[in-house]
């Protein structure tokens, strides 16, 4: 059969070599469902422009709308010996419906198809990972429900700072970061307002199709604003390939949390979670949250070839931004995975309250509202700060720590006997928390 893109100005047949090479059907197989819908939309743009009868829409409709399905099931297996998908679906419909599929084409380009088709994926992709965000949330909150009040240390540069209650650090270390990424993917969104099929491969087309129309109908705001920008630009896959990293970046920066606390004892895993060693018998590594933590870099990666893949080149449509699927289907799968391990692994990880007591005490961490104590009766900061430096280190050099003081002790640094109720970490977290 003859080729579909090959015309007798193109110079014979491809190298079977060089069309292997450059097919991209085995990745953009995928967008199948959002090729067909595309199709649809076109077809009835083409019916409206009195080019299809109501017949032959009919029967492309039919078949596209079939074809998805079938293709899962087994039923129909695309032809692998074409370009792309776009190319096996109409080769598919010329084998089952003849001549009407040789009109499915009218008016359009691969350019504006790709571009659509890779619009409608991103849309359905902010559907998944938005789930993944609120499973992740969910799991949160049920994990604040058994350990959120439990206290721990919060750290400044690793080391022991301030006691806080378990809810604010994972706040500040999950939820509130994953919340503005939730909102950032209604920017991602936004980005995705404007349907590109109409654009044709380069400037449009002069047959009557209506864009707008086929923009409403596949659910975008509107038609192409400008047909070499709509087939050129993949700010949209940018855009959705920054919210991946940042989500990942997030993900990564708890798992550090998580993997730090482990290491401390201030957190215990569980075995469904927990990564076992090969040689050594007593381990439990946390193995899904570096896992997690080194998807982030991987994430890293897409987007920076991303970049890369569209630096240099000039306006409109370019073969290289093939290629710009092969690495954001693995960037969102890959976001989407880690959201949902990180979710798994908040059923399986707990604080062991009296390791982090332990380490309250140890890290002196009831310092600050010490000090502050002294502040509220009086003293200027500086002072309250020298004084509690002093005795910081006075307590230390007798081999005792903050926690460990009674009244008596207080009185014998010269310190008001009060001031014991401010001594315990566990009320102090309370305290910072209400
Ligand atoms: N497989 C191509 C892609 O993903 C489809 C567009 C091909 N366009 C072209 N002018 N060769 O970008």
């Amino acid at each position: 059969m003859a080729r579909i893109a090959r015309t007798a100005a193109t110079g014979g047949d491809l190298d079977p070599a060089f069309l292997a090479w450059s097919s991209s059907f085995t990745i953009d197989r995928r967008l199948l469902e959002h090729d067909c819908e595309g199709s649809i939309a076109h077809v009835e743009g083409l019916r409206r422009a009195g080019l299809l009868t109501v017949d032959e829409a009919e029967r492309l409709t039919s078949a596209l709308t079939a074809l998805p399905g079938q293709v899962a099931a087994g039923e129909v297996v695309l032809p692998d010996d074409e370009e792309d998908v776009h190319m096996a679906v109409e080769s598919q419909l010329a084998a089952q419906l003849g001549a009407v599929a040789g009109k499915l084409h009218t008016g359009r380009s691969r350019n504006d198809q790709v571009a659509t088709d890779l619009k409608l994926w991103a849309r359905q992709a902010l559907v998944v990972i938005e789930r993944g965000i609120d499973r992740v949330l969910a799991a949160a909150a049920v994990w604040c429900e058994r350990h959120g009040e439990v206290a721990m240390p919060a750290y400044t540069h690793r080391q022991v700072a301030i006691p806080v209650l378990a809810r604010t650090w994972i706040g500040g270390a999950l939820v509130e970061p994953l919340r503005r990424d939730r909102r950032l993917l209604l920017v991602v969104a936004d980005e995705l307002a404007e349907s590109p099929l109409g654009a044709g491969a380069i400037a449009g087309t002069t047959l009557p199709i209506d864009a707008e129309q086929t923009a409403s109908a596949l659910g975008f705001a509107h038609g192409p604003r400008n047909a070499i920008d709509a087939v050129g630009s993949r700010d949209h896959a940018l855009v959705l390939g920054f919210a991946c990293n940042r989500i990942g970046m997030h993900l990564a920066q708890f798992s550090t949390d998580v993997v730090e606390l482990t290491s401390d004892g201030l957190v215990r895993l569980g075995g469904a979670i927990a990564g076992g060693s090969s040689m050594m018998p007593h381990k439990r590594n946390p193995d899904l949250f570096e896992l997690v933590r080194g998807q982030a870099a991987l994430r890293h990666g897409e987007l920076a070839g991303l970049l890369t893949l569209m630096h240099g080149l000039g306006s409109g449509y370019h073969r290289d931004l093939q290629h710009d699927k092969t690495l954001l289907f693995p960037c969102v799968d890959g976001v989407v995975g880690s959201l949902e391990m990180v979710a798994l692994g908040l059923h399986h990880f707990e604080l062991v309250a009296d390791a982090c007591r332990d380490a309250l005490v140890a890290g002196d961490a009831v310092a600050t509202d010490l000090c502050e104590a002294l502040v509220a009766s009086g003293m200027p900061f500086r002072d309250a700060y020298r004084r509690i430096g002093a005795l910081v280190n006075e307590t230390r050099g007798e081999g005792r720590r903050l926690a460990q003081l009674d009244a008596a002790d207080l009185v014998r640094h010269g310190l008001d006997p009060a001031l014991v109720d401010r001594l315990d970490p566990v009320a102090a977290a309370r305290r910072r928390s209400r």
